[in-house]
C-alpha cells in the first residue's frame, strides 16, 4: 500500500502539471482544435499510395546519414599525401576531399557503412520519386485540384537530380571527376554564354579549387534546404486537398474512405520507415556502392573504362552516347550539338513537358472539374500510351548509359550496338504508344464482356448433340462499380465555321477528338449512368465527416 501510494501520487501530479501546460499552450495557440482534425484525417490504404512515402523516408535517412558524414568531410581540394588506413593508397597525392572520403570509409568506425547508407538511399530516392511521378500520372492524380502538387513534385525531382549528381561529384574521385567534367563540357555547349558559365562556376579554370566548396553548399545547405521547404508543401497540400482514391463501394468522389492519420495509419508509416531503414541497411551491408578507393584520386588525364554515372543521371549519358557528334560554325561561334541537344536541350524539354502536361491535357479534354478517383489506366488509352511511350524512350536511354558495358557482355560491337539503339529510339516509342493504346482498350472491352456475360465459372456443359457450352456466372455487384465507376471526357465539339474557323480551335478539336475519342461504353442504364455521374463528380465544398470516412473534401 505504501509502495503503491509513493509511485502514484508524482505521477498524478506529473499528469495534472501536463494537462495544466496543455491547457495553456490551448488557450494561446488553437493546436488541440487543429491537431483533432489532422489526427483524424483519413488515408486510403492501398500500395501504390506508400510509393511517396518511400521517397519520404529514404529523404529522412538521406538527411540523418548525411548529417553523420558533415562531421568527418573536408570540402577541399588542397593537394595532401595519404597517410589512413587504406595501404594502397598510402603516399599517393590527392586532394583533402579524396583524403577525407577515405579517413570516413576506413578510419571512423561505422563510416563506410553509413557511407553505404547514404548512397543507397539516394538511389532509391530518386527511384522511388521516379515511380511515384509514374503512378500520379498513369492515375490522373495530377488533374485539377493538385496541379499545383504536380509541379511542385517536377520540382521535387529536379532538386533530387542536383542534389544527387552533386553528393557524388563531392569525392573527387576518380569516377566523380569524369563526371564533373563532363558536366563542364554541358555548360561549355550552351552558345554564347558557356565559357563565361564554366568560369563563373569553377571559379576560373577547370578544376579549380572552388568548385569542391561551391557543390558541398549546394549539397549540404541550399538543395536539401529547398527540398525539405518543398516537401513540406507538397505534404500541406496532399493533407488539405486530401487523397485521391480508387474506386470503390463507399468511395466516391465527395468522401475520402480510408483510416485514420491516427493512430492506424501514424503505427503503419512508423512500420513502414523502419521497414524503408532496414532494407536499405542490409543492401549497405551485402551490396558495395560506389567504391571511391578502387577508382583512385581524380586526374584529368584518366578515365576508367564501364564509367557510369549513378542511374539517375543515366539517361542523360545515353542522349549523349546515341548523338553522333556534329559541329556548326555559326557568326564566328562554335555549336557543339553533341552535347548540346543531348545534354541541354533534351532536359530541358523534359522537365517542360513534364511540368505542362496537366495544363495541356486540361485543354485538349475541356475537362476542368474536381478529380478524386484515381483513373484505371486502361480507361485513358491515350494518357497510358503516351506514359508507355515516355517510359520506352527514357528506357533506350538508360541502356544507351551504359552500352559499353552492354556491347562488351553481350559481345557485339559497340558501333553496332549503339546504331540499333539510335533506331531504337525513333522506333520503340511509336510502337510502344500503339500496343499500349491497343492493350488499354482490349482491358476495356475484357470489363465490359465481365459486366455482360461475367466471369467465367471454371466448367462447360455438353449439350445432348455434342456442343460444348461455357458457363459464366455474374460478378459480384463491388466488383461491377469498380469497372463502372469512372468519369471520361468526350471530345469537344467542332469549332463554329468549319474550316474557317481560327487554327488553334481546329487544332485543340482534332487533339481533343484523338484524345478522348477512344473507348469502350460499359453496358449500363440510363439510371445507371446518372447513378455514377453524381457519385464520381466533384465535391460541393462542406465539412467532415467520422473517423476514417472524410464526408466532403
Ligand atoms: C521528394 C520527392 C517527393 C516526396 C517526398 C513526395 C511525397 C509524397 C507523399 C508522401 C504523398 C502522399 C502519398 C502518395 O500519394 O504517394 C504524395 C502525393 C502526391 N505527390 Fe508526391 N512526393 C515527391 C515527389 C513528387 C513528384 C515528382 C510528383 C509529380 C511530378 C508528385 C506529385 C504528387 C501528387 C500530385 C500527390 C497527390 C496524390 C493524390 O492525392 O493521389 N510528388 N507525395
Amino acid at each position: 500500500m505504501v509502495l503503491f501510494r509513493t509511485r502514484t501520487r508524482p505521477g498524478r501530479r506529473a499528469g495534472r502539471a501536463a494537462e495544466g501546460a496543455a491547457t495553456a499552450l490551448d488557450r494561446r495557440l488553437p493546436l488541440m482544435e487543429a491537431g483533432r482534425s489532422l489526427l483524424r484525417k483519413a488515408f486510403p490504404d492501398h500500395w501504390s499510395f506508400l510509393l511517396g512515402e518511400i521517397a519520404l523516408y529514404s529523404f529522412a535517412i538521406l538527411v540523418l546519414t548525411g548529417v553523420f558524414l558533415t562531421f568527418f568531410f573536408h570540402p577541399s581540394m588542397t593537394e595532401t599525401v595519404y597517410r589512413g588506413a587504406y595501404t594502397p593508397l598510402r603516399g599517393v597525392r590527392l586532394s583533402e576531399a579524396y583524403a577525407s572520403t577515405l579517413h570516413i570509409s576506413f578510419d571512423v568506425r561505422g563510416g563506410l557503412l553509413i557511407r553505404q547508407v547514404h548512397h543507397w538511399a539516394a538511389l532509391l530516392f530518386l527511384a522511388s520519386i521516379g515511380v511515384h511521378l509514374l503512378r500520379i500520372f498513369f492515375t490522373g492524380a495530377f488533374r485539377r485540384p493538385r496541379e499545383l502538387n504536380w509541379t511542385i513534385g517536377v520540382t521535387l525531382l529536379l532538386l533530387a537530380l542536383l542534389e544527387g549528381f552533386a553528393g557524388y561529384s563531392l569525392p573527387d574521385d576518380l569516377l566523380s571527376g569524369t563526371g564533373l567534367r563532363t558536366a563542364q563540357g554541358f555548360v561549355l555547349a550552351v552558345p554564347v554564354a558557356g565559357t563565361y558559365l564554366s568560369f563563373l562556376l569553377f571559379g576560373g579554370e577547370y578544376p579549380g579549387h572552388e568548385i569542391i566548396p561551391r557543390l558541398y553548399a549546394a549539397h549540404v545547405l541550399l538543395l536539401p534546404g529547398l527540398l525539405v521547404a518543398l516537401v513540406t508543401a507538397h505534404l500541406v497540400l496532399v493533407v488539405r486537398l486530401k487523397h485521391t482514391q480508387w474506386a470503390a463501394r463507399g468511395a466516391t468522389g465527395r468522401n475520402v474512405l480510408g483510416k485514420p492519420l491516427f493512430p492506424q495509419y501514424a503505427a503503419k508509416s512508423a512500420g513502414f520507415f523502419f521497414a524503408v531503414f532496414g532494407v536499405l541497411a542490409l543492401l549497405s551491408a551485402v551490396a558495395q556502392v560506389n567504391p571511391v578507393f578502387a577508382y583512385g584520386p581524380y586526374r584529368a588525364d584518366q578515365v576508367s573504362t564501364d564509367a557510369q554515372p549513378d542511374w539517375y543521371m543515366g539517361f542523360l549519358e545515353g542522349a549523349i552516347r546515341l548523338m553522333p557528334g556534329a559541329e556548326t560554325r555559326l557568326w564566328g561561334h562554335t555549336v557543339s550539338w553533341n552535347p548540346l541537344l543531348p545534354a541541354v536541350v533534351l532536359p530541358g524539354v523534359l522537365f517542360l513537358l513534364l511540368y505542362a502536361y496537366p495544363f495541356f491535357e486540361r485543354w485538349v479534354t475541356g475537362d476542368t472539374g474536381e478529380h478524386h478517383l484515381a483513373d484505371r489506366p486502361r480507361n485513358q488509352p491515350v494518357r497510358t500510351g503516351i506514359g508507355v511511350a515516355a517510359l520506352s524512350w527514357y528506357t533506350v536511354l538508360l541502356l544507351a548509359g551504359g552500352q559499353d558495358v552492354l556491347a562488351y557482355t553481350l559481345h557485339v560491337s559497340v558501333d553496332a550496338l549503339n546504331r540499333f539503339l539510335r533506331v531504337c529510339f525513333l522506333v520503340v516509342p511509336p510502337a510502344a504508344f500503339w500496343l499500349a493504346r491497343r492493350a488499354a482498350l482490349a482491358l476495356q472491352a475484357h470489363d465490359r464482356e465481365l459486366l455482360e456475360e461475367g466471369e467465367e465459372a471454371g466448367f462447360v456443359r455438353q449439350e445432348v448433340q455434342g456442343a460444348y457450352e461455357g458457363s459464366h456466372r455474374r460478378i459480384g455487384a463491388d466488383r461491377a462499380y469498380v469497372l463502372m465507376a469512372r468519369r471520361l471526357p468526350r471530345p469537344l465539339p467542332a469549332p463554329p465555321g468549319g474550316a474557317a474557323a481560327p487554327r488553334r480551335a481546329r487544332l485543340r478539336s482534332a487533339l481533343s477528338a484523338w484524345y478522348t475519342g477512344d473507348r469502350v461504353e460499359m453496358p449500363a442504364t440510363d439510371a445507371q449512368r446518372r447513378r455514377i455521374a453524381a457519385l464520381t463528380a466533384g465535391p460541393a465544398r462542406g465539412t467532415g465527416g467520422a473517423d476514417g470516412v472524410d464526408d466532403e473534401r
